[in-house]
């Protein structure tokens, strides 16, 4: 005796099979498929965010482009002559803490309200300029590459300049009043040696 070909079908088919065959089966196939794609999500929010809480100081490295005090304003003359200064600021490296790090030096220089700011590295390969008042120039030891006040480069009569582009203007922010006035810079390194002006992490 043969069986026909549908109930040979059925018969052969395991329990669950059967069941997702249907279409009450299938449509509990799509929920319980749902409910498992959810709870697994679900699941996964918190771990991403406890990984994101655990790796938060590898992210908050301060210093780089950041507004850092640099001096009082009572510290810097109106006298149009830049000066130089520290950059020294806390620093955050993998779940580390570092108070007062030098990240380098600036220099300011102020006529009436205008505050300007230059980065004190040259720009050729990053040594640190020097400004020589008798000359009213900024000079680097280096390889001799020469800058205006402003820090403009100065091109010399043969044309030979080492450094590829003028000083590193940096944004300057007078903050508070009267005796407790001081200079906030923008404080940012850039790649040496690139005529474009590259800004480094
Ligand atoms: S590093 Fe300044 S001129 Fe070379």
């Amino acid at each position: 005796m043969h069986a026909t070909g549908g109930q040979s079908t059925a018969s052969s088919l395991s329990p669950e099979a059967s069941a997702y065959g249907s279409p009450t089966g299938r449509r509990n196939f799509l929920i319980e498929g749902l409910v498992v794609a959810i709870g697994t999500f679900v699941g996964l929010v918190p771990l991403l965010a406890g990984v994101m809480v655990y790796l938060d100081p590898l992210r908050r490295r301060g210093g780089a482009g950041e507004f850092i005090r640099i001096a009082s304003l009572d510290s810097l003359p109106d006298d149009g002559i830049p000066r130089q200064f520290p950059v020294v600021a806390d620093r955050n490296d993998a779940w580390n803490h570092y108070a007062a790090q030098p990240l380098g030096s600036v220099f300011l220089r102020r006529q009436g309200d205008q505050i300007e700011a230059l980065n004190a590295v040259c720009p050729h390969l990053g040594c640190m300029v020097d400004f020589q008042q008798d000359r009213d120039i900024f000079r680097c030891p280096c390889h001799n590459s020469l800058f205006e006040p402003d820090g403009e480069r100065i091109i010399p009569p043969d044309g030979n300049c080492p450094s590829p582009r003028s000083l590193d203007p940096l944004e300057a922010q007078v903050r508070g009043a009267g005796g407790t006035a001081a200079v906030w810079v923008k404080f940012q390194n850039f790649r040496a040696g690139t005529p474009e002006r590259i800004p480094e992490a």
